[in-house]
Order: structure tokens, then C-alpha cells, then sequence
């Protein structure tokens, strides 16, 4: 995953961009976060698609969306549609009844697709992740339909 963080991602933000998504992905979601996350491969074992989420324990109503990423080749034919239906199932069966995460705001393919998906976007937050690191962050209600 970490060596597809860079192409995925268009080199979003240069260096300090991959450098900030390598480190949103340390072991512990592949030891603890398993039963909420989710990997696409193709048929050769190459990686499609993947998203990691989780419960959180200090408000168990809220499941967060840490982080979600489709190969290029496969983007506009609903494979992350398709990942985050399958976590808002997931969610609600654990009991969540929403559905929180962020992006930078200059990521405008996640704000897209996350104004799709019916989430809604705050404002941007200044410093939010620390100095510099701006954030915007959706919220998507779990109903029937999730
Ligand atoms: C954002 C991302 C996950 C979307 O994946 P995808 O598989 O192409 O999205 P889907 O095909 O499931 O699209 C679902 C909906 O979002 C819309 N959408 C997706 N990407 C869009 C874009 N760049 N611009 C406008 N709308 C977009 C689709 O049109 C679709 O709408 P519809 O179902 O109502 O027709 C993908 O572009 C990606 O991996 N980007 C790089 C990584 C990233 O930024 N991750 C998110 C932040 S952590």
C-alpha cells in the first residue's frame, strides 16, 4: 500500500504530501482495524483499491473513514462507492449511526466524491492535523439506506 500512496495520489502536495500519507499508515490498522477495513486486488494479486476504517471508542455512534484509495486505471466505475457502501453496512451492524472523516482542502476529487456520497463538508479548519495541516471534514448520517 505504501508504494502506491505516491501514484494514486498524483503527487499531491510534492514530497511532504507522501510523507504525510505514508505516516497515516503504520502497522497497527493491519493488526487492530482488520474487521473495518477492506483491500481490493485484482486477479495477479496486485493492489485495486483499499479503505481503512473504525469504530470510535469514545463515541460509539461515530465509525471514521481514515483513509480510502482507488488505482487510477479504475477511478469513475464506483469501486469506492462500492468500498464505503460495504463500510456503512459494517458500521451499522456495530452500531454506528454515522460517518466522519477529512481530507485537505485542496483534494478536490475527495471532496467530489464525498459530496456524492451524501456526505456534508465544514468549512476548511486552519492547523487542524498541526501547523499547515488545513483539513476539511465530512459527516455522513447512517439511515436506511446505510
Ligand atoms: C476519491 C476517490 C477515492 C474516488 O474513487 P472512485 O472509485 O473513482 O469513485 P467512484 O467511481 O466510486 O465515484 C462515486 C461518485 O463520486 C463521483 N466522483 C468520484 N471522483 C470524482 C471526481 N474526481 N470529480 C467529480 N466527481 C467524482 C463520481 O462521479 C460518482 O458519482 P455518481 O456515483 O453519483 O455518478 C479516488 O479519486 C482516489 O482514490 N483518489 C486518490 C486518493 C484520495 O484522494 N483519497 C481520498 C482522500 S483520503
Amino acid at each position: 500500500m505504501l508504494a502506491v500512496l505516491e501514484p494514486w495520489w498524483g503527487g499531491f502536495k510534492g514530497a511532504d504530501g507522501a510523507r504525510e500519507r505514508a505516516l497515516l499508515l503504520p502497522r497497527l490498522y493491519f493488526q487492530h482495524f482488520t474487521d473495518t477495513s477492506s483491500l481490493v486486488e485484482r486477479p495477479d494479486g496486485s493492489l485495486a483499491a483499499f479503505l481503512v476504517g473504525f469504530l470510535s471508542q469514545t463515541d460509539q455512534a461515530t465509525a471514521y473513514l481514515h483513509f480510502v484509495g482507488v488505482d487510477p486505471a479504475l477511478h469513475g466505475q464506483g469501486v469506492a462507492r462500492s468500498l464505503y457502501e460495504w463500510f456503512f453496512g459494517r458500521a451499522s451492524e456495530l452500531g454506528a449511526r454515522r460517518v466522519e472523516c477529512v481530507t485537505s482542502p485542496g483534494n478536490t476529487a475527495s471532496r467530489a466524491f464525498h459530496d456524492r456520497l451524501g456526505f456534508t463538508t465544514s468549512p476548511v479548519l486552519p492547523d487542524y492535523d498541526g501547523p499547515g495541516l488545513d483539513r476539511v471534514a465530512f459527516t455522513r448520517e447512517l439511515d436506511d439506506s446505510g
